[in-house]
């Protein structure tokens, strides 16, 4: 049986706070359907998305960002994941506080770089200098995420079902 839930549950945060990990737990606790959207853009362009960064530049992707998301919030209620930087724009943001309840999965620096530093699947860490990027990402967007409903600390050790136990918890 599937939860009713009134409003998506739209976990924002940085790359490598665990959105989908948790996103998937939480969804599979509440019985409702995930949703992700980078994979969802992924799917619609058939491209992964360094290949989207790579071919079509940053710009586009975050216009195919805006509209998946707008997309996903309107067909149904769910969980949602989203990409570290969909938070940044206001209209993202906009339609998220209509459509969701945003729940910020906090973890600081430290951990978000020992998660990213080996994977090379995130485009604007394709640096020389992958730390200084993601030190710099972080101290922009920490203020936005901030505006989130709700905010669950992510600390190393924690595992993803009690990460997601944080998140319905928080809910209530
Ligand atoms: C991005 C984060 C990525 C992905 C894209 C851009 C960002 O998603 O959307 O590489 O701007 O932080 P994850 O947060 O799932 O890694």
């Amino acid at each position: 049986m599937q939860a009713r839930l009134k409003k998506t549950v739209v976990l924002v945060g940085m790359m490598g706070a665990g959105k989908t990990a948790v996103g998937k737990a939480v969804a599979g606790m509440l019985h409702a359907p995930f949703l992700d959207s980078d994979a969802e853009i992924e799917k619609a362009a058939n491209m992964t998305i360094p290949e989207i960064f790579e071919r079509d530049g940053e710009p586009f992707f975050r216009i195919k960002e805006r509209q998946i998301i707008s997309r996903l919030l309107e067909r149904e209620k769910g969980v949602l994941s989203t990409g570290g930087g969909a938070y940044m724009a206001a209209e993202n943001r906009e339609i998220i506080s209509k459509e969701g309840v945003a729940v910020w999965l906090n973890a600081d620096l430290d951990l978000l770089w020992h998660r990213v530093r080996h994977k090379d699947t995130r485009p604007l860490l394709r640096v020389p200098d992958p730390l200084g990027a993601l030190t710099r990402l972080y101290n922009e967007r920490v203020p936005i995420y901030a505006k989130a409903d709700l905010s669950v600390v992510s600390e190393p050790g924690l595992s993803i079902d009690e990460m997601a136990k944080r998140v319905i918890e928080a809910l209530k």
